[in-house]
């Protein structure tokens, strides 16, 4: 074979011999000119000499990608952008939809109860109870639990139960925010501060922050490749609120929702520990609607002391002075994980101007729910 070949090469005509090097030049000479880094990038680059980002650029031509994108993120990426633009059915009764992660009964309950009072029909509630099925005092819950399955601290089941809870909601097509919540989390502001807050605003309160340190980018596994990389690992609270197209979004991924099942979990190989709760969310809007999402989450919480556990409040330190406190913050702190702990500051920009950042606030004893009450009650100023 090999010598029949040879031989049937050299009996080749000079001439045509001499096309082809002429040929082969000019390809060679027009792919180096469509490769050379000072030419602006031209669509034609695509056709012939280099397949690398083509399809990708062709899809999305104002957003830089690094690589080629694999079907499965392109097959993602179309669903997303049309997802993104589209608005969601105007009815006469938008409602912001409370969404409870608890194990059982909710401690704040009756909080919540003078919370809602008065605002029939623009707020839904619903509770996925963990552990045992909550005793309810407040109307206003009374059969609004979903299915529900168990949930264990840190594991998958965390954000399995997240897009349960988003899935049940979007069922109600009235529901146009989406808010999460735990039973440690209390509200801080009346009812129509925290509507008006989360209804006219043009994004989602998604934390997202970077964080170098080994519980944030120490997390990260090979593993999440391509689709995922290190460059976009984020970290956030799990406590967002979310505008219905990103809800859907969240209903819509199982791309990423895979990979940060399968590799982003506690235990896996070598004893590393990964949280999806605080990982999936913020990653995955980082990568697809980064100017979507505010950066900081609307749920105070106290992490100053450098613990596991944030700082819990008990009735005693519940106060008018404390509680004001909460609700003047107009810029929130993320904490890196390194040794030298550096807090990030996140401006809480509502709508282009800078707005106090916080709506709700965990974690409380149930002790001091009186005093919330109190407050919550004789208080016009949060
Ligand atoms: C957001 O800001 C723009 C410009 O200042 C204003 O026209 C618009 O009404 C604001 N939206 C809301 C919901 O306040
Ligand atoms: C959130 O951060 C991203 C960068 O990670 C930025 O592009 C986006 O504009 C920020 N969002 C807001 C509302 O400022
Ligand atoms: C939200 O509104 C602000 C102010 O009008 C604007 O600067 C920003 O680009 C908007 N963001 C989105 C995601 O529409
Ligand atoms: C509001 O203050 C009055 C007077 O101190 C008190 O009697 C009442 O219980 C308070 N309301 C609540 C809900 O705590």
């Amino acid at each position: 074979m090999m010598i029949g070949l040879r031989k049937y090469t050299t009996k080749r005509p000079p001439t045509l011999i001499l096309t082809f090097s002429v040929i082969f030049f000019v390809i060679i000479v027009t792919a180096y000119i469509y490769s050379t880094p000072t030419t602006p990038q031209r669509p034609e680059k695509c056709s012939f000499y280099s397949s690398e980002g083509c399809r990708t650029r062709d899809l999305f031509p104002n957003t830089q990608f690094s690589r080629e994108l694999t079907d499965q993120e392109i097959e993602s990426r179309v669903v997303v952008k049309d997802l993104l633009n589209f608005v969601p059915l105007q009815t006469t009764t938008p409602k912001v939809a409370f969404m409870f992660m608890t194990p059982g009964s909710l401690p704040f309950e009756k909080l919540w109860h003078l919370f809602f009072q008065g605002h029939e029909g623009k707020f839904s509630v619903y509770v996925h109870a963990s552990k045992e099925k909550p005793r309810h005092i407040s109307k206003y819950f009374i059969g609004r639990e979903i299915h529900s399955e168990p949930v264990s601290w840190g594991s998958f089941a965390m954000v399995e139960a997240e897009r349960r809870l988003l899935a049940n909601a979007l069922l109600d097509p009235d529901n146009h925010h989406f808010v999460l919540l735990s039973d440690s989390c209390v509200p801080i502001r009346h009812f129509e501060f925290v509507y008006s807050y989360l209804m006219y605003t043009n994004v989602s309160f998604i934390e997202c922050f970077l964080d170098p340190g080994p519980h944030g980018n120490g997390r990260f596994i090979k593993y999440m490749l391509p689709e995922v990389e290190l460059k976009d690992f984020r970290k956030g609270s799990q406590w967002f609120t979310m505008k219905r197209q990103h809800a859907i979004i969240v209903i819509a991924d199982s791309l990423y929702y895979t990979k940060f099942k399968y590799h982003c979990r506690p235990n896996m190989e070598g004893g590393r520990n990964c949280y999806s709760d605080e990982h999936y969310l913020p990653t995955l809007f980082h990568m697809l609607d980064p100017g979507g999402i505010s950066n900081w989450s609307v749920t105070y919480v106290d992490w100053s002391e450098g613990k596991w556990h944030p700082r819990t409040f008990a009735g005693r330190d519940v106060n008018y002075d404390v509680l004001k406190a909460l609700t003047s913050f107009d810029q929130s702190p993320h904490i890196t994980s390194e040794l030298k702990r550096t807090i990030l500051m996140t401006p809480c920009m509502w709508n282009g101007s800078k707005q106090p950042c916080y709506l709700f606030a965990r974690k409380f004893y149930p002790d001091a729910l009186e005093r919330l009450m109190y407050f919550f009650y004789n208080t016009t100023t949060i």
